[in-house]
Formats: structure tokens, C-alpha cells, sequence
């Protein structure tokens, strides 16, 4: 992978540079083995798979779709993650064949609404937003989020320019304006709309853990969220009981070939409404 820049800042945006020693990666399909939890969700047939497997792989990640993309962080990023409470800037992608499988095993379906908290360079939430869902991404680092966005204008143009091209044809229930990209901590948004959360804490810890839950646990009863953390045990200190563990899903992330992702629903909402954040900024409302 090349980069155009060292560190980028608001006059030199970071830019992915088609690489020349270009992925020698086979598309790699979503197996859809094992059972759903609950009920099967979206899956893809292999013909679309392949289209988008190839479409990102050219034009829209130019070569970088499977492999981990790591985005150096600005001055201004590495300041905001050194401010006590935020997660870490250590970068990892769970690999989008492994997404996939996600998606279908949690029962997402293409009328729902998707968070990625912690959405790094956005190809999870373009991906749910190709198969129809409202997608959400939250990205801290502003290097980072300049990425997702160019790859949102690439991805639109190209869907609003050709609105009956094979492509279309093949997604044909992708939202005008469904996708979008925050940056800004998950810490602060309202993502309580959520019908499926994917939050890939493996490096946050159990206390950061504990705020995602806080605010997860008000998300409407028969939501679903995916973590690296099991947070109906999360231990003594951090019970959440509004969370119902449905099962485990082990595939291939960047840093691993089986990673353990737990899958849970929200059962229930605490009964003490005054306990639920107040200082939450809803997607709508986000600035940037
Ligand atoms: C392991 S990567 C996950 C990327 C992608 N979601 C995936 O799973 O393929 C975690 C991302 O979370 C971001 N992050 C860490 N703390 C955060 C916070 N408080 N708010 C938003 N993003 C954060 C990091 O910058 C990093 O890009």
C-alpha cells in the first residue's frame, strides 16, 4: 500500500494510491456455514459477491479491499486519542467476507439501520449500505474519515451516474443518502436507532466497554450488537442485563484467521429512564 503523504492534515488529505504490486487476492466468498441466530439475515448470491468484491477492489479501494488499509494519523488525530477516555488508534479490519457472514448470522436485513462504531477507513458500513440497510459509520481520527469519505463520493457518483448499470442491477436496494461518516468518539453519539451494531472493541477496555453498553442498552428491543467483548459478562462491576447473549461467530479478521466476535440482542431497556445519556448527539444533528 502506498500513501501519498506522511501526515496528512487539512491542506494534504490522505489519498490511496493504486498500488503497483497490486493485490494478488482471489475474491474471497462468505461461506454462510453454521445457523443463523434467530433468523437468517442478507445474504449475497456469488454473482454479487464477485461484483463487489471487484468493484472495490479497482475503483473504489483501488487494490486494497481484503488487505488492511492503515491510514498513518495526523498531529491533530494522535492529540485527540492522547485525551483520557478514548479507545486506541490501533488499526485492524475484520475482513469483508467475514462481514458478510455477520450480517447474515445476526438476521440484518436490508430495511434496517447499521452502526460501525470505530469504522476506521468506512468499508463495513459501505458494504451494508450496498445491501440496502441505512449505514452509519463513527471514526475518531479525522485521517481516517477523509478515507471513508472519499470512498462514499466514489461510491455514489458511481451509483448515481449509472442508475442502470450492472452494478445497480446488482444492488438494486441501495438508499439515496443512506450512507454516512462521523467523525467524532462514539463516546458522544446517539446511535440508539441501531437495529445492528458491529463495535470492534478489541482494544478498548472493559471500562470503555461499559460506556458502549450504557448507551447500547437503549437501543430497541430486538436490536443486535456485535463485539469482540461479551458485555452480558462483562463482570461484577458491569452488569448489563438488557443485553441477551445469542451466540458466538468465529472468521478471519486482519490480525486473525478465526477472531471471536459475540453476537447479542437487547432484550430489554433499563426501567430507570432517567439513567438514559442526555449529552448524546444524534447522527442527524453531527457536525463533521
Ligand atoms: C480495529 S479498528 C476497526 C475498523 C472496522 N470497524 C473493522 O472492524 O473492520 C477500530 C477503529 O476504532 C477507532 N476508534 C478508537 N477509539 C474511538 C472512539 N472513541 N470513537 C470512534 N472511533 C474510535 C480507531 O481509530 C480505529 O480506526
Amino acid at each position: 500500500m502506498k500513501l501519498n503523504s506522511g501526515i496528512p492534515s487539512a491542506a494534504s488529505m490522505p489519498v490511496l494510491v493504486e498500488d503497483s504490486e497490486r493485490s494478488q487476492d482471489e475474491t474471497v466468498l462468505a461461506s454462510y456455514s453454521g445457523e443463523a441466530f434467530q433468523r437468517s439475515g442478507i445474504r449475497l448470491s456469488v454473482d454479487q459477491q464477485c461484483r463487489l468484491f471487484n468493484m472495490f477492489d479497482t475503483d473504489i479501494c483501488k487494490g486494497h479491499y481484503r488487505r488492511n488499509v492503515n491510514v498513518p494519523l495526523s498531529i491533530e488525530d494522535e492529540a485527540v486519542f492522547k485525551q483520557p477516555g478514548h479507545g486506541a488508534d490501533t488499526y485492524g479490519e475484520i475482513m469483508p467476507e467475514s462481514f458478510l457472514e455477520v450480517l447474515w448470522r445476526s438476521g440484518a436485513t436490508s430495511r434496517e439501520r447499521f452502526y460501525d462504531l470505530g469504522s476506521g477507513t468506512g468499508k463495513l458500513a459501505a458494504i451494508a449500505w450496498l445491501t440496502g440497510m441505512r449505514a452509519t459509520g463513527i471514526e475518531l481520527s479525522r485521517a481516517r474519515s477523509e478515507l471513508a469519505w472519499q470512498m462514499q463520493a466514489r461510491l455514489e457518483s458511481r451509483f448515481a451516474e449509472a442508475s442502470k448499470s450492472t452494478e445497480k442491477c446488482s444492488f438494486p436496494k441501495i438508499r439515496t443518502g443512506g450512507l454516512k461518516y462521523l467523525c467524532g468518539s462514539i463516546f458522544d453519539v446517539d446511535f440508539t436507532d441501531a437495529d445492528v451494531v458491529f463495535f470492534s472493541s478489541v482494544m478498548f477496555n472493559k471500562y470503555q466497554v461499559s460506556r458502549v453498553a450504557t448507551i447500547a442498552r437503549w437501543m430497541k428491543p430486538g436490536s443486535r450488537i456485535i463485539s469482540f467483548h461479551d458485555l452480558s459478562n462483562l463482570g461484577a462491576d458491569y452488569d448489563f442485563p438488557e443485553f441477551k447473549l445469542l451466540g458466538e461467530i468465529y472468521v478471519a479478521t486482519s490480525w486473525k484467521a478465526e477472531s471471536c466476535w459475540f453476537v447479542h440482542e437487547v432484550v430489554d431497556n433499563p426501567p430507570e429512564v432517567e439513567l438514559r445519556p442526555q449529552d448524546l448527539i444524534h447522527p442527524n444533528n453531527w457536525n463533521g
